[in-house]
């Protein structure tokens, strides 16, 4: 017997993987600075940095390609894809951009004023930086449970409705003007929210003259959660779930790049009633992105995800999914590597804190983790912990969040079984060598979103940093 579900589909066509020796990944590894972004994807043997952007298309998606319509202005593409957008989510108002980035930028600059608070449901990194870069502050309303790798809660995604009303009370609705959610919250190791908490948050913010805006970013996979965990949801399909959570906000942006099975695209969203905000985005996104028809994406790609928003809908697909990454988690679990749970929906996280007890959590220590796991066996993850969190801008020190992971993320519809078994036998190797793992130093780093490029080097193995040198030695 399988232990995942067979996938749903057949594979067409094959791209050849390279495995390497240690000496290689060693050298790479020196020259990518400790940094799994900064690898030469060639080097990798298993690339699970990311969700986004490395799904494989279906073969009505490449044909779809072929029909793309490239007409700057106008294009039928364009059409299809706001049809489909419709279609599944409800959004009428529809802007593309070139990736999720795109639309946050857009959104935040348009609807942020300086002062104003946005809770939401644990934060993400790009789209922090856009509030932030709009005048705006973060602030988490996501439940406790969510900060607990241990705590098995079901829908660690939900809003804490005591904090959302805390905020309230404390700065008024004048300044909390919105409110955002994002479904399987990708920095707590992709857990749901449920439709009851939504709807509950919905009904208090309309109460309030609140927004509600929705990152949809990993929509689907939140639906099955839905579907298949939520009591009253087994009837209804995937698509009518999506549409019901959607219905729920005033407006989304999204990165296509995981749920819309799409190499490259975003968009941004609104529900009639929100033509002023819209039109100012629109008229907005023609100095960054491209025409309002186009936004940064090509009439192929606007095909591609027309196709991709109506093929994630199907429950068989994303059962398939989910029990790819059950397996992960299942092997991984039995051999007493502490992972967050329960499982999330787009990657299994490795809490490194409690795989590397010896470190402080400013010799990074899901740093350190993704950077040993790589050089074990070629597979490429990457930190989720006090390197993204970025620094307080006002004490300019580490953040220090509760959570310190290591992301394993599943691309869509790219990796098999025996693919996931060979991560799972990669990282038990690693675990069993954990005790002579060492913490490393930040060498450089960038202002904003320092993940993505910072550079690091090994501790001396005698000695660790303590966490004030840490803090110290990382700030230059
Ligand atoms: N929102 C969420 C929840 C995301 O996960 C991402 C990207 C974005 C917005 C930004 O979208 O990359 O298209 O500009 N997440 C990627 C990741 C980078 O690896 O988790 P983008």
């Amino acid at each position: 017997m399988p232990r995942c579900m067979p996938e749903p589909y057949r594979i067409k066509m094959v791209e050849p993987l390279r495995m390497t020796t240690r000496e290689y990944r060693q050298q790479c590894l020196d020259r990518a600075h400790y940094n799994t972004f900064l690898l030469d994807a060639d080097d990798v043997y298993i690339d699970l940095l990311t969700d986004s952007g490395t799904g494989a298309m279906s073969d009505r998606q490449w044909g779809a390609l072929m029909q793309g319509d490239e007409a700057y202005a106008g294009s039928r593409s364009f059409e299809h894809m706001c049809e489909s957008i419709r279609e599944v989510m409800g959004y009428s108002l529809i802007i593309p951009t070139h990736q999720g980035r795109g639309a946050e930028h857009l959104f935040f600059q348009n609807f942020i004023q300086p002062g104003d608070i946005l809770p939401m449901n644990m934060y993400f990194t790009t789209t922090r930086a856009h509030l932030e870069l709009a005048g705006g502050e973060f602030r988490d309303i996501i439940c406790d449970e969510a900060h607990d790798s241990q705590s098995d809660f079901r829908w660690k995604g939900n809003v804490d409705l005591d904090k959302l009303d805390g905020l309230v009370e404390h700065y008024g609705s004048a300044r909390v003007r919105a409110i955002s959610m994002a479904p399987d919250v990708n920095m707590a190791g992709g857990q749901p929210f449920s439709m009851a908490n939504l709807r509950e948050v919905r009904a208090y913010c309309l109460e309030r003259g609140i927004k509600v805006f929705l990152d949809v970013t990993r929509i689907a996979e939140n639906a099955w959660f839905i579907h298949h965990l939520e009591p009253g949801y087994e009837q209804f399909s995937i698509k009518e779930i999506i549409r019901e959570i959607c219905s729920y906000s005033d407006g989304a942006w999204m990165s296509s790049k995981k749920d819309g099975l799409v190499n490259m695209g975003g968009f941004l969203a609104f529900m009639p009633g929100e033509e002023e905000l819209f039109a100012k985005c629109r008229s907005q996104v023609v100095v960054y992105e491209g025409l309002h028809t186009y936004g940064g994406m090509s009439g192929r790609d606007m095909e591609a995800l027309a196709v991709g928003l109506r093929e994630v809908c199907d429950d068989d697909y994303l059962s398939c999914r989910h029990s790819q990454l059950e397996l992960l988690h299942g092997l991984l679990l039995k051999a007493g590597v502490p992972l967050v749970h329960p499982c999330g929906g787009h990657g299994v996280f490795v809490d490194a804190k409690a795989f590397l007890p010896h470190l402080d959590q400013d010799e990074f220590p899901a740093q350190a983790l993704a950077a040993e796991i790589y050089l074990e066996g070629g597979v490429r993850g990457m930190e989720r912990g006090n390197v993204s969190a970025d620094r307080d801008p006002v004490t300019g020190r580490n953040r220090r969040p509760r959570l310190e992971l290591v992301r394993l993320t599943i691309p869509r519809r790219v990796y098999t079984e025996s693919h996931l078994e060979y991560v799972a036998e990669t990282v038990i190797e690693v675990f069993a060598r954990r005790d002579q793992i060492r913490g490393l130093k930040m060498t450089w780093e960038p202002e904003k979103l320092r993940f993505f490029q910072a550079q690091f080097e090994p501790l001396p193995a005698e000695r660790q940093l303590s966490a004030a040198e840490g803090m110290s030695a990382s700030a230059g």
